[in-house]
């Protein structure tokens, strides 16, 4: 109560005897008598006004509280100090079939079969010492059947901290089972789903890769077959020629062999075959080293490396498949050594490359551009296109697990989630895009120098 609220005058505390004044000052004693019991009065109003108010707001309070533990979906029970039971909520009274006020003043025992009650005496010794009960218990319903339930049970203060008794709430088994099970279910059917993408995105990648080197095999090789069958028919000439000569035909019948069978020409054409058909052989060497680079990409080895040199043969295994190839813009320096994991430098490359050559499938003026930056410690690459960009709601996805534009089929949207998790989680480093002022995509890795060695 308020000071306000309080009467603040008592009758007997100023007032002179009435009995030993004259009448004048008795009447002056009456009219002060008076004038203090109105003010009491007016006090006790007070009071009672503010006194309603505060009754007010408890009952809405209350109302507040019974509409909480009315649409509770567990079972609560508040208990005193000795374990009895002092309310339940009325999902609670739907379980058992016993409203509040039978079950008050009950021991909490009444809601457990007896094969729980050692476990359950043991609650009001636990919440005394300040534990938290939390376990899986049967729970008696209304027709006497066990129900398993996980209960918490926690102790109880007073607004002064003193313990009151203990709140238990609980709920069935079976729904959290059933909604576990649920989860269980969906968490292995997107696992399944994660497995197939990226299989799938693994076949199509090898598909790709096949198609480039069978593609770029090609070259070489028909090139050195038809070097050799020229040699072929000069072979033949060549021992018509000698045959001639082992004759002992005239000078004249040589030269005029020599003539016909053009051996000037044969032996001015002889060396650059030769030479072509050995560039063919080296050409073909290099695919299938870089073709085995690309397959084993050196899982977990940190090793010296020329990042100018991987960029270069990134780029070309990228591009030597594609249909329309892009203009080719470089601003690095001959060589750059850094000491990292070249297989996972190696892969997001591709990737990066791989994306820069889509953007650019419908660009009239395909080109792209690739820098690198030093500072004492970092590298940074920069890629760059003339594609149409992207667009700025997606700059945030980019980097999601299964974020792609392309069609079905073409794109898995992993090739980003899986360079971002390179780049930064094994390189120590980080990947950035942005849309640069002129149009077109602009990626930029950043890579330590020098990762220690494992
Ligand atoms: N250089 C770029 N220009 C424009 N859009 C790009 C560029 N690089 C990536 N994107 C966008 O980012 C999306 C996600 O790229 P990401 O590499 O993760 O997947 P994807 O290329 O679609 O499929 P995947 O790489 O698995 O075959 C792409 O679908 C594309 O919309
Ligand atoms: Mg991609």
């Amino acid at each position: 109560m308020t000071p306000q609220n309080q009467p603040q005058h008592s009758l007997t505390e100023q007032v002179p005897d009435a009995q030993h004044l004259n009448p004048a000052t008795a009447d002056d004693a009456w009219v002060e008598v008076i004038q203090r019991m109105d003010v009491i009065y007016a006090d006790l109003v007070n009071s009672q006004v503010a006194l309603e108010e505060k009754n007010a707001e408890l009952e809405q309070a209350q109302q507040f509280i019974e509409s909480v533990l009315s649409s509770m979906h567990d079972v609560l029970v508040v208990t005193n100090i000795d374990g009895n039971i002092q309310r339940v909520n009325s999902t609670l009274e739907k379980l058992t079939g016993k409203d509040n006020t039978q079950l008050c003043n009950q021991s909490l025992n009444t809601l457990f079969p007896k094969a729980a009650s050692a476990q359950v005496d043991e609650f009001p010794e636990k919440i005394r010492s300040g534990n938290l009960v939390d376990c899986e218990i049967d729970m008696l319903n209304a027709t006497g059947e066990s129900i398993p339930m996980a209960v918490t049970c926690k102790a109880h203060y007073d607004y002064k901290g003193r313990l009151l008794g203990s709140v238990l709430t609980g709920r069935p088994l079976d729904e959290i089972r059933k909604a576990y099970r649920e989860l269980q279910e969906t968490h292995e059917a997107l696992k399944a789903t994660q497995q197939q993408l990226i299989q799938s995105e693994k076949m199509a990648s090898l598909g790709r890769l096949v198609a480039g080197v069978a593609h770029e095999l090609n070259n070489p090789i028909s090139f050195v077959f038809g070097n050799m069958h020229a040699l072929q028919s000069y072979e033949k000439r060549f021992r018509k020629y000698l045959e001639a000569v082992h004759e002992n035909i005239s000078i004249e019948e040589r030269e005029e062999l020599r003539k016909k069978l053009k051996i000037d020409r044969i032996l001015d054409d002889i060396k650059p075959l030769i030479e072509g058909s050995l560039e063919g052989a080296e050409r073909v060497k290099t695919i299938v080293e870089e073709l085995r680079r690309f397959a084993t990409p050196k899982n977990n080895k940190i090793t010296d490396f020329d990042l100018v040199e991987l960029i270069n043969s990134s780029i070309h295994w990228v591009t030597h498949s594609a249909r329309k190839k892009p203009k080719l813009i470089t601003a690095m320096p001959d060589e750059l050594f850094i000491t990292a994991n070249e297989g996972y430098i190696h892969q997001i490359l591709i990737n990066l490359f791989q994306n820069a050559l889509d953007a650019l499938e419908d660009s009239a003026h395909p080109a792209l551009m690739v820098a690198t930056k030093e500072d004492p410690d970092t590298v940074t690459i920069i890629i760059q296109d003339t594609g149409a960009g992207i667009p700025e709601e997606n700059l945030v996805k980019l980097f999601d697990p299964f974020f792609t534009t392309k069609p079905v089929g073409k794109g898995t949207g992993l090739g980003l989630y899986i360079s971002y998790g390179l780049a930064t989680e094994q390189c120590n480093g980080s990947l950035q895009v942005e849309n640069h002022e002129n149009g077109g995509a602009l990626f930029t890795l950043s890579l330590p120098k020098e990762v220690a060695h494992v």
